[in-house]
């Protein structure tokens, strides 16, 4: 078993700390206050190549692996969640989703746009009464002959007022349950999109989520991904993916707050000696960086197993339900570490800690992660293959 990094992998996340470090970091206070969007900051990350990694050059990605990507989303979320929550849905879900299932136009048509990040994605699946239970969709796409027409209310769509592209999940037979659910590729500019207010959220406050209205859009049937009924399978598969994406996110958020209570508790002392040297302080910095680490191995195993072709649902979930209750855990214990200094914005370690309860909560809670850990592990009665000969 080999736990080295490449160089490439080391360049990539060299990169991302340096931009995280010396561009994110400054106003990321103001930003979180003030809820507003990272315009400037997402320009960069555009010209850094951050918006389709993983995306196949040949429709202008940079060719990445999915732990080049994590080892990027989690040096970003060490600083800024609201900036990585908006690389990573555009790239584990919306690009993802359009490469692995679209057709070619569709790929030439939109991927080479999203892939530069000259235009930005949205996955549209939550609704307000549909949100863990996806099959519940009540925005309907009913088949016109030549085209669809698209009616209903999706919410808390990250990228929601800043997004070009939405991949808008709905229902086009009910009768017919998970199997008649399509997915469709809408544009923000067509008739009948309106987008609602951006949401006054715990924390990543500055990413842009907002609900949509769809109001007798009509959707070209080219628009649609892959066969009829299939989008509910098109999400499940994608969230997959997308679910590695949040737990590097959670993963960065907890190692953001260690490293900063880390540092603090070598500067402040009490009791003569720095905090650090009181056993108290001391071993919540130890259980701090074991929890870390094991987070870290399912983090960057779920990418492995993504990158060699193995089945990584569950490696992914269980990457995910972890990793995101590792970082509430150390992001509530830096802020303690802190003490008074924690409770104020001027520290972050406050707003890590209201960022990381976002990581439980969407592209599945872990409740949903539980779900899906528990039903392939009674399925296959094994933990997780180790290689693609076990699956
Ligand atoms: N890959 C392929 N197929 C899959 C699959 C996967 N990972 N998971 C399920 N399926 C298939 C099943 O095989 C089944 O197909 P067949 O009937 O042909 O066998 C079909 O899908 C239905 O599966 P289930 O019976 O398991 O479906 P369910 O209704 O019991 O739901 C669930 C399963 C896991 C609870 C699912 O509804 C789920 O994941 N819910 C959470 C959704 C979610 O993550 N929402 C977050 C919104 S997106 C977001 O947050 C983005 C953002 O802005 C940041």
């Amino acid at each position: 078993m080999n736990f080295e990094l490449s160089e490439e992998h080391l360049a990539v996340r060299e990169a991302a700390k340096d931009f995280a470090q010396n561009v994110l970091k400054e106003g990321v206070i103001d930003r979180d206050r003030e809820m507003r969007y990272p315009k400037e900051e997402v320009q960069q990350m555009k010209e850094l190549g951050f918006m389709g990694m993983m995306v196949d050059p040949k429709y202008n990605g940079g060719g990445m692996d999915t732990l080049s990507y994590v080892l990027a989303i989690e040096e970003l979320s060490k600083v800024d969640s609201s900036c990585s929550v908006i690389m990573s849905v555009n790239n584990s879900l919306v690009n993802y989703g359009l490469e692995a299932f679209g057709t070619e136009e569709q790929k030439q048509k939109y991927l080479t746009k999203l892939a530069t990040g000259e235009q930005i994605g949205a996955f549209c699946l939550s609704e307000p009464e549909a949100g863990s239970d996806a099959t519940s969709q009540r925005t309907t796409a009913i088949d016109m002959g030549d085209h669809y027409l698209l009616n209903g209310t999706k919410n808390w769509i990250t990228n929601g007022g800043t997004s070009d592209v939405h991949l808008v999940i709905a229902q086009s037979n009910k009768e017919a349950g998970h199997r008649g659910i399509n997915v469709l590729i809408v544009e923000t500019a067509w008739d009948g999109v309106e987008i609602g207010g951006k949401e006054d959220k715990l924390g990543i406050r500055a990413s842009d989520t907002h609900s949509i209205m769809y109001t007798d859009v009509k959707v070209p049937k080219e628009n649609r991904i892959g066969d009829d009924g299939f989008g509910f399978k098109f999400a499940m598969k994608t969230l997959a993916g997308g679910r590695i994406g949040i737990a590097a996110q959670a993963l960065g958020i907890a190692g953001g707050a260690y490293e900063l209570a880390l540092a603090y508790s070598k500067e402040r002392s009490a009791f003569g000696k720095p905090i650090n040297q009181h056993q108290a302080i001391a071993f919540k910095l130890a259980d701090m960086a074991t929890e870390i680490e094991a987070a870290k191995m399912l983090v960057y195993r779920a990418a492995w197993m993504k990158d060699n072709g193995m089945n990584y649902d569950t490696a992914s979930a269980m990457a995910k339900v972890f990793a995101s209750e590792v970082a509430m855990k150390t992001t509530t214990e830096a802020v303690q570490v802190h003490g008074g200094y924690g409770f104020v914005k001027e520290y972050h370690v406050e707003r890590l800690m209201r960022d990381a309860k976002i990581t439980q909560i969407y592209e599945g809670t872990s409740e949903i992660q539980r779900i899906v850990i528990s039903r392939n592990v009674l399925k296959k009665h094994m933990y997780i293959p180790m290689s693609k000969g076990e699956q």
